[in-house]
């Protein structure tokens, strides 16, 4: 068998020599020619070299994909052990492998790929890099809170080195769906509700997993996932249907689909919603028209896990060889876990109703990745055990997940200078999270070690300057957390509450950290209550009645629902899960050595009967103050329509003031307008600010938003001074996609707003005439 192995380096040594010639020649010919567009072709002839070698067996093997032998991270579908499995891929029946990880593991699985099949074609190990491998950084959503590409990229790098020292190759991320809906759990993963942060956070991510050069050894490719629209589940309920408009597609949905294109993302995932009744897995719109054609992606596209197979629950397909003709004819490239690739294209080529052309396709974009990642080079190039133990925890990647963590903080409500702490203050710290060193790291944490996050009590106590009194109070979470299991939230137990009132009635600040548990969002974590879940809302109140200073610490995965917290509660600390350093980051920003200034990346609704809820909605023709005092107009009985916190709504310890916005009305000269504005940092200490702008295209022939976010910018100030800021706004952040996906670009008056979140109200506006 080791002779197989032989054949394809021989193979390689051939090819390379020819590609050395061509790139030579072309280089000549072409001075002008990106470099770029040289080496790929080079790439395309050793891909169709190594193609030619292949029986159709071989190519359908390179387009399936198991999951590993003990970690799951969907429902077991068939019975493989791994006797079967390991059998499959040394016949070659096995591109990819996910959930196999650490350098031992991976490489005794490459080692048959590479050793024992025909072709020794390496496999692709693939692994939910969410947000970090083994040192958790905040969840995405929170790290999203910072709207700070460097580090948002910088913390995907340090991800990607980790999980590239741990052997592998390709992470099922970013996700980068937007969504507009607080009960899907999933939200945790996103970029949250609009479309322009999100794009950019897309861009980063890619970046950061990929880098420059995809060889290097500790980057690794990305995924852009879930194509498409899987964030507006109907109701907010887990895998259900989505049934949106084209305006909402073209101009929500795919914009940060688009933008990790165009950033090179290497791979893209399906998603297991229907969209507008056709199954995401089976769209032939979406990933052939749009995807592969419109946006030219060279890269390959992965099922999501059995996504292919279930189209028989979802009354599309009627059996196993109707989903896999339906896929594969879609664009879908890679079967993650239907196993129906394997057992069905075979006899799907025979009988005419999927191309060669088809799977030779599919085949060349998943060995190209392999190509570029260097696999053919070096099958073990992510596998040495000293990169694993030198980067695997090290201090560069810990100081990276306490740097976005703290990024990542979001002060939502200081009233009377609450915080931060002062000296000799007697502090009561409150709540059964807060000793929770597990909660904080999230829902994707299979890489991590269980209880190693420093908990609040840990981060507080290590500062030592306050005089800290810690009580658990009632029991939060009661059941053993696992990850296939429900939760169980007591309800009722409140031992423990006699305990902590005594703390809080003898301190002068009482901190309390509540929220959800790590496992109550993420995949398949819907809810219907936005609340504090068990018992946390009665017990806030306990100690409300006993002493009012309290500092709310708030730790969750997606925006709550806390009116009576807003009104009652001086002091609120969106917390999120902020990852293995989550006790250090909150801590220092308690005691004021970091300034927050995160800014929120989705709306806070004020009740859950108003989600979906989002700042960039549409206006009505009854808005709520149209025909005001009657009753005609689009409102609630119950509720206002606001939500409880905005979009782009974040305090800081200190106070900005924007004044003097300007625009500069020359579109038609240049095609861009600019738009200039003063910020002012009144308070008296140096802090850090995200100004905004909106627009709003007041009149146009497809309805627009009554505000968009299209520009921002992170500024840090001292305390008293000012600057002059600006941002140019072109026909990319002016135009909108019509409801046939045309890019339009239409004259009229625009409203432009510059401030700190999407309630901002320093407004001019701007006729634009091309
Ligand atoms: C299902 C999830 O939807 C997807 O995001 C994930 O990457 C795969 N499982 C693999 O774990």
């Amino acid at each position: 068998m080791k002779y197989s192995f032989k054949i394809i380096i021989g193979l390689l040594v051939f090819i390379s020599i020819y590609s050395c010639g061509a790139k030579t020649n072309q280089t000549a010919i072409k001075p002008n020619e990106n470099k770029s567009t040289v080496i790929q072709s080079d790439l395309d002839r050793k891909v169709d070299s190594l193609l030619g070698l292949m029986t159709l067996r071989e190519k359908i093997g390179q387009m399936n994909q198991y999951t590993g032998f003990r970690d799951f991270t969907g429902p077991v579908n068939k019975a493989s052990d791994e006797e079967s499995k390991t059998q499959d891929i040394r016949d070659g029946l096995v591109g990819s492998m996910l959930n196999v990880r650490g350098v031992k593991n991976v490489r005794a699985v490459q080692r048959i790929a590479v050793e024992e099949t025909r072709l020794g074609i390496p496999l692709i190990f693939g692994f939910d890099v969410i947000h970090g491998y083994q040192t958790m950084a905040p969840i995405p959503l929170a790290e999203s809170a910072s709207w700070d590409m460097e580090a948002i990229e910088n913390s995907s790098r340090l991800a990607a080195k980790e999980a590239a020292a741990a052997g592998l190759n390709w992470t099922f991320a970013p996700m980068v769906d937007i969504s507009r809906d607080a009960r899907w759990g999933r939200v945790m993963e996103g970029a949250g509700e609009d479309p322009y942060l999100g794009s950019l956070i897309a861009k980063a991510r890619v970046k950061g997993f990929q880098g420059d050069d995809l060889s290097n050894r500790f980057t690794i490719a990305a995924c852009a996932k879930h194509f498409a629209a899987y964030g507006f589940s109907e109701s907010g309920r887990e895998y259900n249907t989505v049934d949106i408009g084209t305006s909402t597609l073209y101009n929500v949905v795919l914009p940060p689909f688009k933008a990790a294109v165009d950033a090179g993302a290497r791979t893209f995932m399906s998603s297991f919603n229907d969209l507008n009744g056709i199954p995401a897995s089976a769209n032939y719109f979406l990933f052939r028209d749009i995807l592969k054609d419109k946006w030219n992606f060279e890269g390959f596209v992965v099922s999501d896990w059995a996504s292919i197979k279930e189209m028989i629950n979802h009354n599309y397909a009627p059996d196993d060889i109707a989903a896999a003709r339906l896929s594969v004819n879609a664009g879908i490239d890679m079967d993650m876990e239907s196993y129906v690739y394997l057992d069905y294209l075979e006899q799907l080529v025979e009988d005419g109703t999927v191309s060669m052309a088809t799977i030779d396709d599919a085949v060349k974009r998943i060995l190209k990745v392999k190509f570029e990642l260097g696999l053919f080079e070096d099958p073990y190039r992510y596998c040495s055990e000293e990169d694993e133990a030198k980067v695997i925890d090290s201090n560069e990647i810990k100081e990276g997940a306490l740097d976005m963590a703290l990024k990542s903080i979001v002060l939502l409500k200081n009233e009377g200078d609450l915080l931060p702490l002062k000296r000799d203050q007697k502090i009561a710290v409150l709540g059964d999270l807060a000793f929770d060193k597990n909660s904080v790291l999230g829902n994707w944490r299979l890489g991590a070690i269980d209880n190693t996050a420093v908990s609040l009590q840990e981060g507080l106590s290590t500062y030592s300057k306050g005089n800290f009194n810690f009580e658990r109070g009632p029991a939060f979470v009661t059941s053993k957390a696992e990850f296939s299991q429900e939760l169980i939230y007591n309800k009722t137990d409140t031992t423990g509450t006699k305990a902590a009132l005594d703390a809080a009635k003898n301190a002068d600040v009482v901190i309390m950290l509540l929220g959800e548990h790590g496992l109550q969002s993420g995949e398949a974590r819907s809810r219907t209550d936005l609340g504090l879940p068990g018992v946390q809302q009665q017990f806030l109140e306990q100690v409300y009645a006993v002493n009012q200073n309290i500092v709310l610490v708030l730790t969750n995965g997606r925006p709550l629902a806390l009116p009576w917290a807003k009104k009652n509660i001086p002091a609120i600390v969106e917390a999120w899960q902020l990852g293995s350093q989550s006790g250090h980051a909150i801590a220092q920003v308690l005691h004021g050595d970091f300034n927050p200034s995160g800014k929120l990346p989705m709306s806070f609704p004020f009740d859950v009967g108003q989600v979906p809820i989002y700042y960039n909605h549409k206006n009505t023709g009854r808005p709520k103050d149209y025909n005001e005092g009657t009753v005609f107009n689009s409102h609630y009985q119950d509720a206002p329509n606001e939500p409880l916190w905005p979009f782009g709504f974040g305090l800081s310890y200190t106070t900005f003031e924007y004044d003097q916005i300007e625009i500069n009305d020359n579109f038609s000269v240049d095609g861009t307008i600019t738009v200039t504005a003063q910020i002012k940092n009144v308070g008296d200490r140096k802090g850090t600010e995200v100004a905004q702008l909106y627009i709003q295209d007041e009149f146009a022939t497809t309805i627009r938003p009554v505000r968009e976010l299209k520009g921002f910018k992170k500024i840090e100030l001292e305390a008293g001074e000012s600057q002059n800021i600006s941002f140019i706004l072109t026909s990319n952040e002016l135009g909108f996609f019509d409801n046939q996906g045309n890019w339009l670009l239409e004259d009229g008056n625009f409203n432009v707003w510059v401030g700190g979140s999407s309630q901002a109200n320093l407004k001019q506006s701007f006729m634009l005439k091309q």
